[in-house]
């Protein structure tokens, strides 16, 4: 059964799906995207990957490419004819098709592609055993809150990671505070028992799942705080993990060397990974 893709209204297999070569995503990485979680064949928590890919557009002076409502209908077709159950749907819009100029050029059309996959469970070993996080420099621009699809930095990063066996990269900054990792947001419970994240500013992507985790801490009774931590406040954690859409909750029982507290995902992470959840289902 072939892959659906949608591209700038037409509904093609994957194979045969393609841009133009002065897509100016391709040539200047003009573009923002989203990754929407799919659960039971519906978009999870669609509105806010929408207002956001809203902001990020109008970040860049760029228009949505249809309404709000069209996109919904084109993101459950293409749901539906990939017969996706369990996965994600990728957005993605450029500014569109120009001689290449840096300038915005004016009057041109955005260009959308909208994809879908499915994905497997998460593995039980990453949830029994959790995952590892290797520590690199912060090297990216000063407007990560806006979802660009100019990701090298974050590549590059993850790479680095993958290369020393960890499965996923925190970025710290030169004062000695963790950002965020390549493609998630970066979570601790510290020694004195609170939960930690980075204040959502321009620093860091303000991730979906970390918004709804927020919320989730506060129906739950659990104390947080919004604010940047150092990687030595992480070495001496008592838990750590990770939020995406793909992700959701992972713990984290390594980062660079060093165990996490006894080397075990924390009950905290897991009491928190499991209200989410819920809260993802029954929405
Ligand atoms: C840099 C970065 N931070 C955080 C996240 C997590 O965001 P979300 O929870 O919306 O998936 C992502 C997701 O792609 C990301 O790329």
């Amino acid at each position: 059964m072939p892959r659906i893709a949608y591209v700038n209204g037409q509904y093609l297999p994957h194979s045969d799906a393609s841009v133009h070569i002065e897509d100016r995503g391709y040539q200047f990485a003009d573009g923002v995207y989203e990754v929407v979680p799919v659960m039971s064949g519906k978009l999870v928590d669609e509105a806010r990957h929408l207002d956001r890919l809203e902001r990020s557009l109008s970040e860049l002076q760029m228009d949505m490419p249809m309404s709000r409502r069209a996109l919904q209908l084109v993101c459950d077709s293409v749901i539906e004819r990939n017969y996706l159950t369990n996965g994600f749907v990728y957005m993605q819009v450029t500014r569109g098709v120009a001689p290449r100029d840096h300038k915005f050029p004016k009057g041109i059309k955005p260009a959308i592609v909208i994809t879908a996959k499915q994905t497997k469970p998460q593995s039980t070993a990453v949830l029994e055993d959790g995952v590892a996080v290797k520590t690199v420099p912060d090297i990216r621009w000063r407007r990560r809150d806006i979802k660009s699809i100019s990701l090298l930095p974050n590549c590059m990063a993850k790479q680095a990671a993958v290369e020393e066996g960890a499965f996923e990269a925190w970025m710290v900054e030169e004062d000695g505070t963790v950002t965020e990792g390549s493609s998630t947001n970066a979570w601790i419970v510290t020694k004195d028992g609170i939960l930690v994240t980075r204040t959502a500013d321009h620093d860091i992507l303000n991730g979906i799942t970390r918004m709804g985790l927020l919320e989730v801490a506060a129906e739950a009774g659990v104390q947080f705080e919004e604010r940047p931590f150092t990687l030595e406040e992480a070495y001496e954690a008592r838990e750590a993990f990770l939020t995406s859409s793909t992700n959701h909750v992972t713990p984290i029982t390594r980062i660079d060397d060093r165990s996490v507290a006894n080397g075990k995902p924390g009950s905290v992470t897991m009491k928190l990974r499991e209200a989410y959840l819920d809260r993802i289902a029954r929405e």
